[in-house]
C-alpha cells in the first residue's frame, strides 16, 4: 500500500475533518520519531496515519475502536507491527503494548491535541510562531485542553525520548504540514 491509497482510505472512512488532521499530525510525529530513532519512517509513519481510520465508523464505543480499525489496517496491506500498533494504543482491550512503535503512537496520539490547542490561543492562531515553551507551560496548565492526557504524553521516556524533546520534535513535525493542518 502506498502512503496516498492509505490517505484515501482514511478519507473515504473519515468525514471530520478535524479527525483527519489528527491523523496527519500524529503520521508526521511518527516520521520524525522514527528518524530520530533510526526506526523505519514508513513503517511508524503509517501507524500514525491510520490509527484512528475506525473513530467514525465504531461512534465512540471504545470496544470495537482499534478492532475495526486493525482489521482495515490489514486489508489495506499494513503489517503485523502497524496492527498491533493501532490495536494496542486503545488501552480499553487491554492488549499490552510490546514494541517501540506501539509506545510511540500511544504517547504521540494526544501531543497533536495539546500542540494544535495551543495553536489555537494563539493570535494568530498559527503553528510557525508558537514555540516549545510555550506548549510545555500550556501542558503544565491543568485548566488548559482539559482533555488531553497529560500521562499518556510523558510515556515518551519508555521510547527513551525526554520530555521537552518530544514536544519539540513534535512542534517540529506539525510545522512543517502546517499548511494541511490549517494552522
Ligand atoms: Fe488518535
Amino acid at each position: 500500500m502506498t502512503r496516498e491509497e492509505a490517505l484515501n482510505s482514511v478519507k473515504a472512512n473519515v468525514e471530520n475533518e478535524n479527525l483527519i488532521k489528527h491523523m496527519l499530525a500524529a503520521e508526521a510525529i511518527m516520521r520524525a520519531l522514527a528518524r530520530c530513532l533510526g526506526e523505519d519512517e514508513g513503517e511508524w509513519g503509517l501507524a500514525g496515519l491510520l490509527h484512528d481510520i475506525d473513530a467514525e465508523l465504531t461512534q465512540g464505543n471504545m470496544h470495537t475502536h482499534s478492532k475495526l480499525g486493525a482489521d482495515l489496517a490489514r486489508e489495506l496491506g499494513a503489517n503485523e507491527a502497524v496492527v498491533h500498533a493501532i490495536l494496542s494504543h486503545n488501552e480499553a482491550h487491554g492488549i499490552p503494548r510490546e514494541t517501540k512503535l506501539d509506545e510511540a503512537l500511544f504517547c504521540v496520539d494526544p501531543l497533536t491535541g495539546l500542540i494544535t490547542a495551543a495553536a489555537l490561543v494563539r493570535p494568530d492562531k498559527k503553528l510557525a510562531s508558537l514555540e516549545a515553551k510555550s506548549v510545555v507551560k500550556k501542558f503544565k496548565q491543568k485548566s488548559f485542553a482539559t482533555g488531553v492526557n497529560r500521562q499518556q504524553i510523558t510515556r515518551c521516556n519508555e521510547i527513551g525520548i525526554e520530555f521537552d524533546q518530544f514536544i519539540e520534535l513534535g512542534l517540529m513535525a506539525m510545522q512543517t504540514i502546517a499548511a494541511d493542518l490549517g494552522l
